[in-house]
C-alpha cells in the first residue's frame, strides 16, 4: 500500500503495529491514522513550499481532519490553517495554535461566528459574498480591529472528482463570479470598507483534482485578474491563495497530484506573471486537506455477517458503516481494502462490502476482490484520513469510533470512542 503500511507474516502493520492488535486494544470500527506519514505530509508542505520559496505559506484544510491532536502536529511544521467555522476555530485555539496563522472561510460565516474569530485574534478572513462584507465591517468596527480579507473569486473552471466537490466552476453557492464584474464591485466594496484591509484573491478549482492543468487555468486567470485590480485600482495583491484539491490515490485508477508539482507549477506562473508587469509577487498560499491526511487513514472492521445472492452478489458486512465512511454513498468513492489478518492468502472472492446502517445505500465497497473472510476477521479500508472522522454521525445511535495515532511502532488514543453515555449527553428530560 504505502510506506507505513506493510504485510508481514500474513498480516497488515501500520507504523510497525500490527492491525489486529490495534483491533483487540482499541476495538473496531476504528480510524487509525498514521503520524509517521502525517508528519512527512506536513514536511513537505514544509520543505517543498515553506523552505523552498519566500514568502509563502501552506495551509492545512481543517474540514478534512479537525481534532486537538492534528492541530497540535501540524504547528510544529509552520504551516496555517484553514477554517470553516467558529467550532473548528475553536478547537485550533484550545490546540494553542496561532490565530494569526488562521484564514477563515465559509459562504455564511455568521454574525456570531465572525465576532467570535475577530475576538479571538484571528486576522484573516476569505471574503465570499457581499453580505459578509457588510457583516464583517459593522463587527470589526465594534470591536475596533482591521482585518485583511482575501476575495474569493471563482475562476470558472471546471475540476475535480465528483459534481459535488467542483466548486471552481459557475454555477456555485461560494465566491464572486468572475465571468462578470461582478468580483470587481465585490473588491472596491472591500477597499472602501475601513475596517477591512484588501489583501488579496482566492480561489479553489475543486477537489480529488487529478490534473495540474486545472491549477494552470486558474492560476494565468488570477495573474490576469491581478493585473486587473492594479490597473482598476492602482493596487497590486498582497496575497494570492489557489486553494486546495490535490488529489490523492484512494486505488490504484488515481492518479494522484504530487506537492511539489502543483507548488512548482503555480510558483513560476505567479512569478512570471508578475514580473512580467514589474510587480511585487504576492505572498502565496495553498490549502490541501486530504493531501495531508487522507492516505494516513485506515480504517479497521470487524467482519461480521454475509449473504450470499446466487449468480448476483456476494455481501460481508461489518460493523460500522455509513456513519463512519459517508464518502462511498454521497460521492460513490471507490477504496481499495483488505483482510488485515489473512493479508497474503490470494484475493480470490468477489465481494460487495456493506455496513451495518439500517439504509439500502450504505455500502462501503462495491465490488473488490478480497480473501476470503470469515466473521471475527479484521477488514481494513485504506485512504480513510480525510473527511471520515470529521463527517462521521452517529445514525442509528451508532458511537463513532475512537481515532488511534501510530507512530513508530507505538500507538496513542487521540479520541476516544464514544460510550452510550455519550448518545444521550445532550438530551434533556423536560417539562413544558
Ligand atoms: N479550500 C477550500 C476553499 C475548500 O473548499 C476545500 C474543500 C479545501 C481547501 C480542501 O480541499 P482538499 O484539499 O481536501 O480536497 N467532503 C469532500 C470534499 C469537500 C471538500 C470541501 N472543500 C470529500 O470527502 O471528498
Amino acid at each position: 500500500q504505502t510506506e507505513f503500511a506493510q504485510i508481514k507474516n500474513n498480516n497488515l502493520y501500520i507504523d510497525d503495529v500490527k492491525a489486529t492488535d490495534l483491533a483487540e486494544k482499541y476495538g473496531t470500527p476504528l480510524y487509525v491514522m498514521s503520524e509517521g506519514h502525517i508528519r512527512h505530509q506536513f514536511n513537505k508542505l514544509k520543505t517543498k513550499m515553506i523552505d523552498k520559496y519566500e514568502n509563502t505559506l501552506p495551509l492545512f484544510a481543517s474540514k478534512s481532519f479537525s481534532c486537538l491532536a492534528i492541530y497540535k502536529v501540524a504547528k510544529e511544521y509552520g504551516v496555517g490553517i484553514d477554517c470553516v467555522s467558529a467550532g473548528e476555530i475553536s478547537v485550533a485555539l484550545k490546540a494553542g495554535f496561532d490565530p494569526k496563522k488562521i484564514y477563515f472561510h465559509g459562504n455564511n460565516k455568521l454574525p456570531s461566528e465572525i465576532e467570535y474569530a475577530l475576538s479571538n485574534g484571528v486576522e484573516n478572513l476569505i471574503i465570499d459574498n457581499f453580505h459578509e462584507i457588510e457583516l464583517v465591517q459593522e463587527i470589526a468596527q465594534k470591536l475596533n480591529v482591521v482585518v485583511n480579507g482575501v476575495v474569493r473569486i471563482t475562476p470558472g473552471v471546471y475540476a475535480g472528482g465528483h459534481d459535488y466537490i467542483r466548486v471552481g466552476a459557475k454555477d456555485t453557492k461560494f465566491g464572486f463570479s468572475s465571468h462578470d464584474n461582478t468580483y470587481l464591485k465585490a473588491i472596491k466594496k472591500v477597499i472602501d470598507a475601513p475596517n477591512i484591509n484588501f489583501d488579496g484573491i482566492h480561489c479553489h478549482v475543486g477537489s480529488q483534482i487529478e490534473d495540474v492543468q486545472a491549477y494552470v487555468l486558474a492560476m494565468n486567470k488570477f495573474v490576469d485578474i491581478s493585473y486587473e485590480i492594479y490597473d482598476i485600482f492602482g493596487i497590486v495583491i498582497n496575497k494570492l491563495n489557489a486553494g486546495g484539491g490535490f488529489g490523492i490515490a484512494y486505488t490504484e485508477a488515481d492518479k494522484p497530484l504530487e506537492f511539489e508539482t502543483v507548488v512548482d507549477t503555480i510558483m513560476e506562473i505567479i512569478t512570471k506573471g508578475f514580473e512580467a508587469r514589474g510587480l511585487k509577487r504576492p505572498m502565496v498560499l495553498v490549502e490541501p486537506g486530504r493531501y495531508c491526511v487522507g492516505n494516513a487513514g485506515i480504517t479497521l472492521y470487524t467482519v461480521g455477517s454475509s449473504k450470499y445472492i446466487k449468480d448476483i452478489r456476494d455481501y460481508i458486512s461489518v460493523d460500522g458503516g455509513m456513519t463512519d465512511n459517508i464518502r462511498s454513498s454521497l460521492y460513490a468513492a471507490k477504496y481499495d481494502a483488505i483482510i488485515a489478518n489473512k493479508a497474503e492468502m490470494p484475493t480470490s472472492h468477489l465481494v460487495t462490502v456493506a455496513g451495518k446502517n439500517c439504509e439500502s445505500g450504505d455500502i462501503l465497497i462495491k465490488d473488490i476482490m478480497l480473501q476470503d473472510s470469515q466473521p471475527g476477521d479484521i477488514l481494513a479500508v485504506f485512504s480513510t484520513g480525510a473527511y471520515h472522522y470529521s463527517m462521521s454521525s452517529n445514525y442509528n445511535q451508532l458511537p463513532k469510533p475512537a481515532v488511534v495515532f501510530t507512530y513508530e511502532g507505538k500507538s496513542r488514543e487521540v479520541i476516544r470512542r464514544q460510550t452510550f453515555d455519550d448518545l444521550v449527553y445532550y438530551d434533556i428530560d423536560s417539562t413544558y
